[in-house]
């Protein structure tokens, strides 16, 4: 039974990954030009020259821009390719991993900053810039956390953690993820926190934490980040009120944050004319003093009705165009980073609905309507795929496989960022570069 690694290998063996021109049914002014070119552009996207001036860095730093991703230092030495990408193209990075309470303090009194100092050692040998995630979540903590924590001693453990960690890339950071994830709507509790591991212990510990990091280090630009806000979904929608008000509350008490960090773990379905509401809410934000960073994104295709890299591919940068777009018509957003470099090493691998292909989803190579075969049972709709929960859960340290006894997965690899898992540049890539020579400045 191939391991899902194999069957990507495969899949890409196969010469499928695609790379090249914007393929978009887009408004852009180049767009129709684009889409005329797009047939010679995929051809020739992978010899084209995109660095240097044609970087993405380049046209950002234009822009008023900072463009990076998520990487971590072992990845970008053990890998020449991923190492190039992002010396040729990022001005920012952010550990994927390694900066997290759990990895970054195996024991109470134990730190370790060797991954988090070899990714600032890299930066700052290519003049790019590095923010820190995270100083505190409720996932990814260490072992220790659940039996050594207590209402007695939370506030000194996470105070002492600020203090050692902030203090230690003291004036080496742009920004600090200070806390992540903290609102959880659902969770029925006041402000609509989380009901975490940290607020069950600490109720306050969101302005502890960012008071803490302000003493740490008074330079570095405090932001509070988030998932789940991009949308105008009624869920959406609530959780960013909380959001609105945990930062008025915070303003109002002298509580120092800076950022306010859009995590963009968005899908295909994302579409600009449901963002209504969260374009106020960014203008908003803006209006109190914040900057705005979109800290995590990528695109996830996982509810497409198709295995066929070209059509995931057109919808991925379909929305690149669109979501950048509408993050470039906001004065407040200062960076963009997207949630690793090259399809092969993203995050999303693996967390593909599981099981047999519904009926009528197309393989890789069969173009067409959905349930395109004749007389075949009608494709399901994407909600009926078993579809594994929204980021959030740390569960990038070990994505999740079939199920034990479970058929290997059935769907081809997600395809969610800029450049494939041959380390050329998707149309994505292109689509993203477009967005941000329209940005008015
Ligand atoms: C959240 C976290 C990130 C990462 C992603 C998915 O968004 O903030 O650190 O774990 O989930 O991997």
């Amino acid at each position: 039974m191939p391991s899902i690694r194999q069957t990507r290998r495969r899949f890409l063996s196969n010469g499928l990954a695609v790379s090249g021109g914007l393929a978009l049914g887009s408004t852009s002014r180049t767009g129709f030009a684009a889409m005329q070119a797009v047939g010679a552009a995929k051809a020739s996207a992978a010899t084209q020259d995109i660095t240097g001036k044609n970087s993405l860095k380049a046209h950002a730093a234009r822009k008023k821009l900072l463009i990076g991703a998520a990487v971590e230092a072992q990845l970008l030495n053990s890998d020449a390719g991923v190492a190039k990408i992002v010396t040729d193209q990022f001005s920012i990075l952010v550990a994927e991993n390694s900066m997290k309470v759990g990895p970054m303090r195996p024991r109470p009194t134990a730190y370790s900053f060797e991954a988090g100092d070899a990714l600032v050692a890299f930066g700052d040998a290519h003049g790019i810039k590095v923010r820190g995630h995270n100083l505190c979540w409720h996932a990814q903590l260490p072992t220790w956390f659940n039996s050594y924590v207590t209402k007695d001693n939370a506030k000194q453990v996470l105070t002492d953690h600020i203090a050692v960690v902030a203090g230690h890339y003291k004036g080496k950071l742009h920004s600090w993820d200070v806390v992540n994830e903290a609102i959880q709507v659902s969770d029925n509790m006041p402000g609509g926190m989380r009901n975490g591991p940290w607020y069950k212990v600490l109720p306050d510990f969101i302005p502890i934490a960012f008071q803490a990091a302000r003493a740490a280090d008074p330079n570095v630009l405090l932001t509070y980040n988030d998932y789940g806000i991009e949308t105008d979904s009624d869920g959406d929608t609530k959780k960013r009120a909380a959001i609105l008000e945990l930062v008025r509350g915070m303003q109002a008490n002298k509580v120092p944050i800076d950022a306010v960090g859009i995590q963009s773990h968005i899908h295909t379905s994302w579409t600009a004319d449901n963002a209504k509401g969260f374009r106020e809410w960014m203008a908003t934000l803006r209006g109190m003093g914040l900057k705005l960073f979109a800290t995590e994104l990528d695109i996830n295709d996982d509810t497409m009705n198709t295995d066929d890299p070209a059509e995931i591919d057109a919808a991925v940068s379909k929305v690149y165009h669109d979501y950048i777009d509408m993050l470039m018509n906001e004065p407040a957003v200062e960076a963009v980073i997207t949630w690793g470099v090259t399809d092969a090493h993203t995050w999303l691998a693996g967390r593909r609905p599981t099981g047999p292909r519904p009926p009528g989803m197309r393989p890789a190579g069969q173009g067409g309507q959905p349930g395109a075969p004749a007389g075949a049972p009608a494709a399901p709709p994407p909600a009926q795929a078993q579809v594994l929960p929204p980021p959030a859960n740390g569960a990038d340290v070990q994505p999740p496989g079939p199920p034990p006894g479970q058929a290997a997965l059935h769907r081809a690899p997600e395809r969610p960022l800029l450049f494939g898992a041959d380390n050329n540049p998707k149309s994505a890539f292109f689509a993203m570069r477009d967005s941000i020579d329209r940005r008015k400045v």
